[in-house]
């Protein structure tokens, strides 16, 4: 069953591909007909292309929404910022690494896509593995292939191993929508949020992951250091401080793919010269910062809404917030927006249970970043039909999620468990709806 979603999820994506590939060439027609004024000849080329266009159409398994789909851009972007978005959309989806053009020695996988499947959720099938850090004093595997497993290698290349007495952690593919929103939170938000000394008692800190960041990375205005360290927020440990470093850092560590920015060879150690242009890495985080966010379904339903109300009573919404803003951003779409993410951005202790022993930057080995839960519900689509949540993809459903709260969440779990049915009903209906 698995495979056959994943099939469908694949032939959609193919489809989409034809329609982008179909309505370039009717632009170019148009244009033709336009410059040459020769009607006739034309149509010749019209006709096929609208029976391809017409007849994909009916081939699709079913035509989705635009609130099911996670792939698309931001509403009001200008040309300008849609071509760099379909630019970035062509890195991301559709470029494969070979040996060729950079891959490896070693590497996870070969593009972008490969995990980051409709940009939805990834599975246990597309994990990454990291090791050797149990403390922020740093990574004390560097320079024995830490902090990521490349497990994967060229013919002739050894592929890594976990070296031995090194913790490590797994981590499923988060979705990558709305990221650019999450970007553009202010740090004075974020610290607003924290509780780190829980001073008004109600069981929750949160904290931010402070680490040390690289030299590459423009810091924006308003942004708060202390001892060096900046405020971080992307990934599951919260360790990465923008969508540039977890580009950067994807294209090195997950395909072996060197830049200007990140030059160092997972393989050797040594600098080497970039195997990828700038100007397609900030494309792609360009693509990231303007994917747009899930849209909810079914706000206005009666049990939805009862469920919304119940999620901020029984304390999820104490870390899951149901709304941040953004500062300014030259993309207008973007700036000075207030938007339902469902996250802190902050680091928080949920338990022994889900203590792996690996850690990153500032946090604690049981410590992680909450999780936006927009599009929750539409997991599935990107998950061959099933659930795979937390960070490792470990729980099967919602409930399994919250089963799975301890340490700073545990009153809140309690809570949950403490509603009577119809109530626990309407609480996954509406994170369902996320
Ligand atoms: C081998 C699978 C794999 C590949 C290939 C991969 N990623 Fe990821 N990606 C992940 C996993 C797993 C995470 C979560 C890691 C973490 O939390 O630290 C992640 C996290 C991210 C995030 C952070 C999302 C968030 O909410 O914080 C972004 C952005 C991202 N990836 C972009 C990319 C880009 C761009 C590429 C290609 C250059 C890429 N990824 C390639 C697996 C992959
Ligand atoms: C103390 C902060 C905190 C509270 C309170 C809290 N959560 Fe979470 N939640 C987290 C963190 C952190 C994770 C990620 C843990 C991991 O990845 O292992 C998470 C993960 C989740 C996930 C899985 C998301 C995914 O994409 O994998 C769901 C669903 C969820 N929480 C729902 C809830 C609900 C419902 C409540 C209230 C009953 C709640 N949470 C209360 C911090 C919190």
């Amino acid at each position: 069953m698995f495979y056959v979603k994943t099939f469908l999820v694949l032939s959609k994506n193919v489809i989409k591909q034809m329609k982008k590939i179909i309505f370039i060439n009717l632009n170019f027609v148009v244009r033709c007909v336009k410059t040459f004024n020769s009607t006739k000849s034309a149509w010749l080329i019209i006709l096929p292309i609208s029976i391809m266009a017409v007849s994909c159409s009916n081939f699709e398994p079913d035509a989705q929404a635009d609130d099911q789909l996670l792939d698309g851009p931001i509403d009001g972007l200008t040309n300008e910022q849609n071509r760099r978005f379909l630019a970035g959309d062509v890195a991301f989806n559709d470029e494969v690494f070979t040996s060729a053009t950079g891959l490896g020695p070693v590497f996870v996988a070969t593009s972008c896509v490969s995990c980051h499947a409709g940009d939805g959720k990834g599975t246990p099938f597309t994990t990454l593995i990291r090791f050797g850090q149990i403390d922020e004093t740093g990574n004390g595997f560097l320079d024995v292939g830490g902090p990521q497993l490349q497990n994967r290698a060229l013919p002739g290349h050894t592929p890594e191993q976990i070296p031995a007495g090194a913790t490590f952690s797994k981590f499923t593919p988060p979705a990558n929508t709305g990221l650019g929103f999450i970007e553009l939170v202010s740090d004075t938000d974020i610290l607003a949020m924290a509780d780190p000394d829980d001073l008004d008692g109600d069981g929750i800190s949160g904290v931010p992951n402070w680490n040390h960041i690289p030299g590459y990375i423009t810091i924006p205005s308003g942004a708060v250091v202390q001892s060096d360290k900046y405020i971080c927020r992307f990934g599951r440990k919260g360790a990465t401080f923008d969508l540039l470093h977890q580009t950067a850092n994807a294209y090195n560590q997950d395909i072996g793919i060197t830049s200007s920015f990140e030059p160092k060879d997972a393989y050797t150690g040594f600098d080497i010269d970039p195997e990828i242009a700038d100007a397609t890495v900030r494309n792609v985080v360009f693509y990231l910062q303007t994917l747009k966010a899930p849209i909810q379904r079914n706000q206005n339903d009666a049990e939805v809404m009862t469920g919304k109300v119940l999620f901020s009573q029984i304390q999820c919404a104490a870390c899951h917030k149901p709304e941040l803003k953004t500062g300014y951003s030259p993309v207008a779409a973007l700036s000075y927006k207030t938007f339902s993410p469902y996250t802190d951005l902050l680091l928080h202790d949920m338990g022994p249970a889900l203590d792996d022993g690996y850690t990153e930057g500032s946090a604690k080995t049981y410590e992680w970043r909450t999780p936006p839960l927009w599009g929750l519900g539409l997991s599935p689509n990107s998950q061959g039909g099933n659930f795979f949540l937390m960070h490792d993809g470990r729980a099967r459903s919602i409930n399994d999620a919250i089963q799975l709260h301890d340490g700073e969440a545990a009153n809140s779990r309690k809570n949950f468990n403490q509603l009577n049915e119809s109530d626990k009903k309407a609480v996954l209906k509406f994170l369902n709806s996320l």
